[in-house]
Protein backbone atom coordinates (compact mmCIF):
# COMPACT_ATOMS: atom_id res chain seq x y z
CA UNK A 1 0.00 0.00 0.00
CA UNK A 2 1.31 3.44 -0.81
CA UNK A 3 -0.05 7.10 -1.67
CA UNK A 4 -0.53 9.77 1.39
CA UNK A 5 -1.35 8.19 4.39
CA UNK A 6 -0.40 9.70 7.93
CA UNK A 7 -1.48 8.64 11.23
CA UNK A 8 -1.50 12.44 13.54
CA UNK A 9 0.41 13.85 10.72
CA UNK A 10 3.21 11.17 10.55
CA UNK A 11 3.52 9.59 7.41
CA UNK A 12 3.18 6.07 7.13
CA UNK A 13 3.60 3.54 4.09
CA UNK A 14 0.05 2.31 5.40
CA UNK A 15 -2.14 1.00 8.39
CA UNK A 16 -0.80 -1.69 9.90
CA UNK A 17 0.42 -1.37 13.63
CA UNK A 18 1.69 -3.70 15.74
CA UNK A 19 0.08 -3.91 19.80
CA UNK A 20 2.45 -2.82 22.17
CA UNK A 21 4.38 -6.09 23.78
CA UNK A 22 3.37 -8.29 21.41
CA UNK A 23 6.44 -8.05 18.90
CA UNK A 24 9.97 -8.00 20.43
CA UNK A 25 11.58 -6.19 17.44
CA UNK A 26 15.02 -6.18 19.20
CA UNK A 27 15.22 -10.21 19.74
CA UNK A 28 13.42 -10.64 15.77
CA UNK A 29 16.54 -8.33 15.09
CA UNK A 30 18.83 -10.97 16.67
CA UNK A 31 17.65 -13.65 14.94
CA UNK A 32 16.63 -12.24 11.34
CA UNK A 33 19.65 -9.60 10.86
CA UNK A 34 19.09 -7.09 8.16
CA UNK A 35 16.20 -8.81 6.71
CA UNK A 36 13.73 -7.83 9.66
CA UNK A 37 14.64 -4.32 8.60
CA UNK A 38 14.28 -5.02 4.41
CA UNK A 39 10.75 -7.08 5.49
CA UNK A 40 9.57 -5.41 8.46
CA UNK A 41 6.13 -6.72 9.19
CA UNK A 42 4.40 -3.43 10.11
CA UNK A 43 4.15 0.09 9.09
CA UNK A 44 5.31 2.18 12.71
CA UNK A 45 6.49 0.04 15.66
CA UNK A 46 4.75 0.29 18.95
CA UNK A 47 7.04 -0.78 21.64
CA UNK A 48 6.26 -2.46 24.78
CA UNK A 49 5.45 -0.23 27.66
CA UNK A 50 8.06 1.37 29.47
CA UNK A 51 7.81 2.72 33.68
CA UNK A 52 9.84 4.88 35.61
CA UNK A 53 11.32 2.32 37.50
CA UNK A 54 12.53 -1.07 35.73
CA UNK A 55 9.82 -3.98 36.85
CA UNK A 56 10.46 -7.71 36.52
CA UNK A 57 6.64 -8.72 35.47
CA UNK A 58 4.13 -10.90 37.55
CA UNK A 59 5.08 -14.17 38.44
CA UNK A 60 4.91 -17.09 36.63
CA UNK A 61 3.12 -18.45 35.10
CA UNK A 62 1.95 -15.50 33.11
CA UNK A 63 0.14 -17.38 29.95
CA UNK A 64 -2.80 -18.82 29.51
CA UNK A 65 -4.31 -20.30 26.08
CA UNK A 66 -8.16 -20.20 26.21
CA UNK A 67 -10.09 -21.46 22.73
CA UNK A 68 -9.46 -18.39 20.24
CA UNK A 69 -7.54 -16.39 22.67
CA UNK A 70 -4.52 -15.77 25.01
CA UNK A 71 -4.90 -14.67 28.51
CA UNK A 72 -1.45 -12.99 29.68
CA UNK A 73 -0.83 -11.51 33.56
CA UNK A 74 2.64 -10.21 32.31
CA UNK A 75 2.58 -7.49 34.63
CA UNK A 76 5.24 -4.81 32.48
CA UNK A 77 9.01 -6.31 32.99
CA UNK A 78 10.92 -3.66 31.60
CA UNK A 79 14.65 -2.17 31.63
CA UNK A 80 12.87 1.97 33.45
CA UNK A 81 12.99 4.72 31.65
CA UNK A 82 16.86 5.59 31.74
CA UNK A 83 17.45 1.59 30.94
CA UNK A 84 15.29 2.11 27.52
CA UNK A 85 16.16 5.54 26.94
CA UNK A 86 19.82 4.16 26.67
CA UNK A 87 19.43 0.63 25.78
CA UNK A 88 16.57 0.14 23.43
CA UNK A 89 15.96 3.45 21.85
CA UNK A 90 19.87 3.24 19.71
CA UNK A 91 18.03 -0.26 18.37
CA UNK A 92 14.32 0.89 17.77
CA UNK A 93 15.34 3.81 15.69
CA UNK A 94 17.12 1.54 13.25
CA UNK A 95 13.43 -0.20 12.47
CA UNK A 96 12.52 1.59 8.83
CA UNK A 97 9.20 2.72 10.19
CA UNK A 98 8.42 5.47 12.32
CA UNK A 99 8.53 4.90 16.87
CA UNK A 100 5.79 5.25 18.82
CA UNK A 101 7.07 4.22 22.68
CA UNK A 102 4.57 3.24 25.11
CA UNK A 103 4.73 4.65 28.63
CA UNK A 104 2.79 3.68 31.92
CA UNK A 105 3.07 5.78 35.04
CA UNK A 106 1.59 5.25 38.15
CA UNK A 107 0.76 9.02 38.73
CA UNK A 108 0.18 11.72 36.43
CA UNK A 109 3.72 13.03 37.66
CA UNK A 110 5.55 9.84 36.60
CA UNK A 111 3.49 9.96 33.48
CA UNK A 112 4.64 12.97 33.01
CA UNK A 113 8.29 12.64 33.75
CA UNK A 114 7.60 9.48 31.20
CA UNK A 115 6.56 11.92 28.27
CA UNK A 116 8.94 14.78 28.55
CA UNK A 117 11.80 12.09 28.60
CA UNK A 118 10.79 10.24 25.79
CA UNK A 119 9.28 13.21 23.77
CA UNK A 120 12.10 15.00 23.73
CA UNK A 121 14.47 12.63 21.80
CA UNK A 122 14.21 12.92 17.67
CA UNK A 123 13.72 9.27 17.15
CA UNK A 124 10.28 9.08 18.95
CA UNK A 125 7.69 9.68 16.26
CA UNK A 126 4.30 9.60 18.60
CA UNK A 127 4.07 8.91 22.19
CA UNK A 128 1.50 6.04 23.47
CA UNK A 129 -0.20 6.43 27.11
CA UNK A 130 -0.75 3.43 28.43
CA UNK A 131 -3.77 4.04 31.18
CA UNK A 132 -5.50 0.43 30.40
CA UNK A 133 -2.91 -2.17 31.44
CA UNK A 134 -4.94 -4.94 33.23
CA UNK A 135 -1.95 -6.35 34.53
CA UNK A 136 -0.69 -4.12 37.80
CA UNK A 137 -2.15 -3.33 40.01
CA UNK A 138 -3.39 0.68 39.69
CA UNK A 139 -3.63 -0.02 35.61
CA UNK A 140 -6.67 0.12 35.27
CA UNK A 141 -7.55 3.67 37.27
CA UNK A 142 -6.71 6.14 35.04
CA UNK A 143 -8.01 4.77 31.99
CA UNK A 144 -11.94 3.57 33.47
CA UNK A 145 -12.59 7.29 34.22
CA UNK A 146 -13.02 9.78 31.95
CA UNK A 147 -12.32 12.78 34.35
CA UNK A 148 -8.99 10.56 35.42
CA UNK A 149 -8.26 10.23 31.80
CA UNK A 150 -8.68 13.74 30.79
CA UNK A 151 -6.88 14.84 34.13
CA UNK A 152 -3.38 12.39 32.87
CA UNK A 153 -3.83 13.57 29.42
CA UNK A 154 -3.88 17.49 30.46
CA UNK A 155 -1.25 16.84 32.38
CA UNK A 156 0.85 15.61 30.41
CA UNK A 157 -0.12 17.66 26.90
CA UNK A 158 1.80 20.39 27.58
CA UNK A 159 5.24 18.34 28.25
CA UNK A 160 5.77 17.33 24.55
CA UNK A 161 4.77 18.39 20.95
CA UNK A 162 4.76 14.80 19.70
CA UNK A 163 1.19 13.25 19.32
CA UNK A 164 -0.20 11.58 22.16
CA UNK A 165 -1.86 8.38 21.31
CA UNK A 166 -4.24 7.07 24.32
CA UNK A 167 -4.57 3.25 24.42
CA UNK A 168 -7.86 2.42 25.96
CA UNK A 169 -9.55 0.18 28.30
CA UNK A 170 -12.53 -1.86 26.72
CA UNK A 171 -13.49 -2.56 30.62
CA UNK A 172 -15.11 1.55 30.47
CA UNK A 173 -17.26 0.06 27.67
CA UNK A 174 -18.63 3.38 26.62
CA UNK A 175 -17.04 6.14 24.69
CA UNK A 176 -16.68 8.83 27.44
CA UNK A 177 -12.99 8.13 27.92
CA UNK A 178 -12.35 8.43 24.71
CA UNK A 179 -14.39 11.39 24.92
CA UNK A 180 -12.85 12.75 27.62
CA UNK A 181 -8.79 11.75 26.30
CA UNK A 182 -9.63 13.99 22.81
CA UNK A 183 -10.95 16.87 24.83
CA UNK A 184 -7.60 16.94 27.06
CA UNK A 185 -5.58 17.14 23.57
CA UNK A 186 -5.61 13.56 22.71
CA UNK A 187 -4.09 13.14 19.23
CA UNK A 188 -5.31 10.00 18.80
CA UNK A 189 -6.68 6.56 20.61
CA UNK A 190 -5.95 3.13 20.59
CA UNK A 191 -8.48 0.30 21.29
CA UNK A 192 -9.01 -2.15 22.60
CA UNK A 193 -6.48 -3.61 25.73
CA UNK A 194 -7.07 -6.86 26.46
CA UNK A 195 -10.22 -7.94 28.88
CA UNK A 196 -9.99 -9.46 32.35
CA UNK A 197 -10.14 -12.81 32.65
CA UNK A 198 -9.50 -15.67 34.59
CA UNK A 199 -8.17 -19.52 34.25
CA UNK A 200 -7.88 -22.25 36.70
CA UNK A 201 -5.67 -25.09 36.99
CA UNK A 202 -6.65 -28.39 36.05
CA UNK A 203 -5.40 -30.01 38.75
CA UNK A 204 -5.65 -27.79 42.03
CA UNK A 205 -8.79 -25.66 40.83
CA UNK A 206 -6.42 -22.81 41.96
CA UNK A 207 -5.84 -20.03 39.28
CA UNK A 208 -3.17 -20.80 36.85
CA UNK A 209 -1.59 -17.51 36.33
CA UNK A 210 0.54 -16.05 39.09
CA UNK A 211 -1.30 -13.12 39.28
CA UNK A 212 -4.59 -14.42 39.74
CA UNK A 213 -5.94 -12.64 36.39
CA UNK A 214 -5.15 -11.28 33.28
CA UNK A 215 -5.82 -10.09 29.91
CA UNK A 216 -7.81 -12.35 27.05
CA UNK A 217 -6.76 -11.22 23.90
CA UNK A 218 -6.83 -12.76 20.48
CA UNK A 219 -9.70 -13.27 18.16
CA UNK A 220 -12.16 -14.53 20.94
CA UNK A 221 -12.17 -10.32 21.97
CA UNK A 222 -12.57 -9.61 18.42
CA UNK A 223 -16.77 -8.68 17.81
CA UNK A 224 -16.22 -6.91 21.54
CA UNK A 225 -13.15 -4.75 20.26
CA UNK A 226 -15.18 -3.87 16.64
CA UNK A 227 -18.42 -2.82 18.86
CA UNK A 228 -16.19 -0.17 20.82
CA UNK A 229 -14.48 0.84 18.39
CA UNK A 230 -17.36 1.67 16.11
CA UNK A 231 -18.75 3.66 18.86
CA UNK A 232 -15.35 5.27 19.98
CA UNK A 233 -14.88 6.36 16.01
CA UNK A 234 -18.22 7.57 16.02
CA UNK A 235 -17.78 10.08 19.05
CA UNK A 236 -14.47 11.63 18.42
CA UNK A 237 -13.23 13.74 15.79
CA UNK A 238 -9.65 11.58 16.75
CA UNK A 239 -8.04 9.35 14.38
CA UNK A 240 -8.82 5.51 16.13
CA UNK A 241 -6.38 2.81 16.03
CA UNK A 242 -8.29 -0.75 15.83
CA UNK A 243 -7.13 -3.33 17.08
CA UNK A 244 -8.54 -6.99 18.63
CA UNK A 245 -7.73 -10.01 17.83
CA UNK A 246 -7.21 -9.20 13.81
CA UNK A 247 -5.83 -12.28 11.89
CA UNK A 248 -6.53 -11.44 8.82
CA UNK A 249 -6.81 -8.53 6.00
CA UNK A 250 -10.58 -8.88 6.02
CA UNK A 251 -10.28 -8.35 10.11
CA UNK A 252 -8.70 -5.71 9.39
CA UNK A 253 -11.07 -4.22 6.83
CA UNK A 254 -14.00 -4.78 9.36
CA UNK A 255 -12.19 -2.22 11.79
CA UNK A 256 -11.52 0.30 9.10
CA UNK A 257 -15.00 0.37 8.04
CA UNK A 258 -16.14 1.04 11.73
CA UNK A 259 -13.84 3.71 11.60
CA UNK A 260 -10.66 2.88 12.60
CA UNK A 261 -7.81 5.34 10.96
CA UNK A 262 -5.17 2.11 11.40
CA UNK A 263 -5.20 -0.92 13.05
CA UNK A 264 -2.95 -3.24 15.06
CA UNK A 265 -1.96 -7.05 15.51
CA UNK A 266 -1.49 -7.90 18.54
CA UNK A 267 -2.10 -11.75 19.44
CA UNK A 268 -1.68 -12.80 15.91
CA UNK A 269 2.27 -11.66 15.90
CA UNK A 270 3.01 -14.73 18.39
CA UNK A 271 1.66 -17.25 15.82
CA UNK A 272 2.84 -16.10 13.27
CA UNK A 273 6.27 -13.28 13.31
CA UNK A 274 5.05 -12.14 9.54
CA UNK A 275 1.47 -11.92 10.49
CA UNK A 276 1.19 -7.89 9.82
CA UNK A 277 3.21 -7.87 6.35
CA UNK A 278 0.50 -10.81 5.20
CA UNK A 279 -2.20 -8.57 7.01
CA UNK A 280 -1.34 -5.79 5.06
CA UNK A 281 -1.17 -7.90 1.65
CA UNK A 282 -4.57 -9.12 2.33
CA UNK A 283 -6.15 -5.88 3.06
CA UNK A 284 -4.91 -4.12 0.02
CA UNK A 285 -5.79 -7.12 -2.44
CA UNK A 286 -9.01 -7.80 -0.42
CA UNK A 287 -9.99 -3.23 -0.53
CA UNK A 288 -8.65 -3.62 -4.06
CA UNK A 289 -10.54 -6.75 -5.44
CA UNK A 290 -14.15 -5.90 -3.91
CA UNK A 291 -13.73 -1.97 -4.03
CA UNK A 292 -11.37 -0.85 -6.30
CA UNK A 293 -9.19 0.92 -3.77
CA UNK A 294 -6.94 1.08 -1.49
CA UNK A 295 -8.15 0.90 2.08
CA UNK A 296 -7.06 3.35 4.73
CA UNK A 297 -7.13 6.18 6.57
CA UNK A 298 -8.10 9.01 3.82
CA UNK A 299 -10.51 6.44 2.27
CA UNK A 300 -12.17 5.21 5.49
CA UNK A 301 -12.21 7.64 8.21
CA UNK A 302 -10.64 10.85 7.68
CA UNK A 303 -13.27 11.59 4.74
CA UNK A 304 -15.98 10.59 6.96
CA UNK A 305 -18.37 12.88 7.52
CA UNK A 306 -18.77 13.77 11.49
CA UNK A 307 -22.21 14.80 12.98
CA UNK A 308 -21.62 18.20 14.01
CA UNK A 309 -22.40 17.34 17.55
CA UNK A 310 -19.37 15.29 17.58
CA UNK A 311 -16.92 17.30 16.38
CA UNK A 312 -14.79 19.30 18.81
CA UNK A 313 -16.88 17.72 21.46
CA UNK A 314 -15.07 18.74 25.01
CA UNK A 315 -15.48 17.36 28.36
CA UNK A 316 -16.29 18.56 32.18
O1 LIG B 1 2.92 -6.43 30.31
C1 LIG B 1 1.68 -6.36 30.42
O2 LIG B 1 1.07 -7.02 31.24
C2 LIG B 1 0.95 -5.43 29.53
C3 LIG B 1 -0.34 -5.38 29.58
C4 LIG B 1 -1.15 -4.37 28.88
O3 LIG B 1 -0.78 -3.23 28.72
O4 LIG B 1 -2.24 -4.74 28.47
Amino acid sequence: MSGAFDLCGVPLRGPVLNGSGTFDAIAARRTFGDRLLEEFPFDAFVSKTITIEPRQGNPPPRLWESPAGLINSIGLPNKGLSGFLSGDLPQLAELPVPLVVSVMGFSRDELGALVAAVGERDQVAMIELNVSCPNVETGLVMGADPAETAAAVGAVRPLTDKPLIVKLTPSAGDPAVAAAAEGAGADAVSLINTLRGMALDPRTRRPWLGAGTGGLSGPAVRPVALAQVASVAASVSIPVVGMGGIASGRDALDFLDAGAACVAVGTENFRDPAAGRRIARELAAVSRNERGFSAGRTRFSQDRPKSPAKVGKTVK
